[in-house]
């Protein structure tokens, strides 16, 4: 103990001669697997608000290379020594739900913001025993629901917001994908694993449009032990109804994900998080004589101006809202409360297909 303390009071002089990025926030990350190096640390260096200070995996060459790569100033294997050592503004933990939970513990134990990639924890409960510890804290906890930031769906939410859709009446969502691993993270029920693993994101984005869900009724078929479908029903508290189709009956390669919001003599469909089209109340021209129909606007990715897959759908701006966060000292948007939310909705959905009765989340 007295050499752990003894190396961590040298290692803290060291670094603050270590000259900090000007005007951005310390930034530390947990987890050097598949999803953080393809989806989340390449953003990292094009965020002018974050200075990536430290990278951590239990494997040192995966640390190494990554600290390499994205530009951080040092690695380590042990996550407490990291921050310990390097105080972060924030860390970012990115693994399988039982490492996020034990590592997201510590963490905000310590006063600390997380960035913490969904669906948090794989209970409910440890969700909740993370919101406590950083209530407690006085600290908060960021949900990687990236789909909320993905440049599409801030479309939608703008258009919405300026009352251009009128109220939301209906959601309707088809989420579908390939073969799910039944054995995601040890859980005990394969049925679970692409609820839990996948679909929590779509449910996540019906909260996002839709506000809490208050009751609901979903059906299931399965084709074998990998592939799973959920046919949902559902009312959110506003009054507005909404229907889910999930499944992983299909293939990953041709992934689809359609969401058409219905408003008031208005919609809005984003296919694919790469094409918007708004179909508003009242036409934006009009020309003598012809009877125009189909007067629709469109976003869509194109050519050469075409926009980075990671900003696009969402991950560079989740990461940027995280950076302005911690700097801005302010909650962020989607937070451990929505990981909950999100996690007690998916619950709700396998009871209601297994006991083919509606639940009530409200
Ligand atoms: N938002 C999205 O679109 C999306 C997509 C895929 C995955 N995910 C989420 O990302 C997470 C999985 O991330 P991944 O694919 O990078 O995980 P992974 O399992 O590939 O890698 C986890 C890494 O963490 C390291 N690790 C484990 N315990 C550690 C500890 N105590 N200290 C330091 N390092 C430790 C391991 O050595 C490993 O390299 C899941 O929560 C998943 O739901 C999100």
């Amino acid at each position: 103990m007295k050499q752990y303390t003894e190396e961590i009071k040298m290692e803290k002089q060291k670094r603050k001669q270590l000259k900090a990025k000007k005007g951005a926030v310390r930034v530390a990350t947990v987890g050097c697997g598949l999803h953080a190096i393809l989806n989340i640390y390449p953003c990292l260096p094009r965020i002018s608000e974050i200075d990536l200070v430290a990278v951590c995996d239990l494997k040192k060459e995966l640390a190494q290379q990554n600290a390499r790569y994205y530009g951080a100033k040092v690695w380590y294997t042990d996550f407490e020594k990291m921050i310990d050592t390097e105080s972060p503004d924030g860390v970012i933990v990115v693994g399988p739900p039982p490492m996020q939970y034990q590592i997201g513990k510590k963490i905000l134990e310590r006063g600390i913001p997380i960035f913490i990639e969904k669906p948090v924890t794989w209970s409910i409960e440890e969700s909740e025993t993370l919101q406590k510890i950083a209530e407690e804290k006085n600290c908060w906890g960021q949900v990687g629901y990236m789909k909320r930031f993905s440049i599409p769906y801030q479309i939608a939410k703008h258009i919405i917001e300026k009352g251009d859709l009128g109220r939301i009446t209906q959601i309707t969502c088809k989420y579908a994908c390939g073969k799910y691993p039944p054995k995601l993270w040890n859980l005990p029920e394969p049925k679970m694993c692409s609820l839990l693993g996948h679909e929590v994101h779509i449910i996540d984005l019906f909260r996002f449009f839709g506000g809490d869900i208050e009751e609901l009724f979903a059906m299931y078929h399965c084709i074998s032990e990998e592939q799973h479908g959920y046919c949902v029903s559902l009312r959110f508290k506003s009054g507005a109804i909404g229907s889910l189709s999930t499944n992983s009956f299909e293939r990953w390669e041709n992934f689809d994900e359609y969401l058409s919001i219905s408003g008031e003599e208005a919609y809005i469909v984003v296919d694919q998080m790469a094409r918007l089209k708004f179909y508003p109340r009242n036409d934006w021209v009009t020309v003598p004589k012809v009877n125009i129909q189909n007067l629709s606007m469109n976003w869509a990715t194109s050519g050469r101006t075409s926009i980075k897959t990671e900003d696009r759908i969402g991950y560079y701006y989740e990461l940027k809202h995280f950076a302005t966060c911690l700097k801005e000292k302010k909650k962020p948007s989607v937070s451990l409360e929505d990981g909950i939310q999100a996690l007690k909705t998916a619950y709700a959905i396998f009871e209601s297909s297994q006991s083919k009765r509606p639940i009530k989340l409200i």
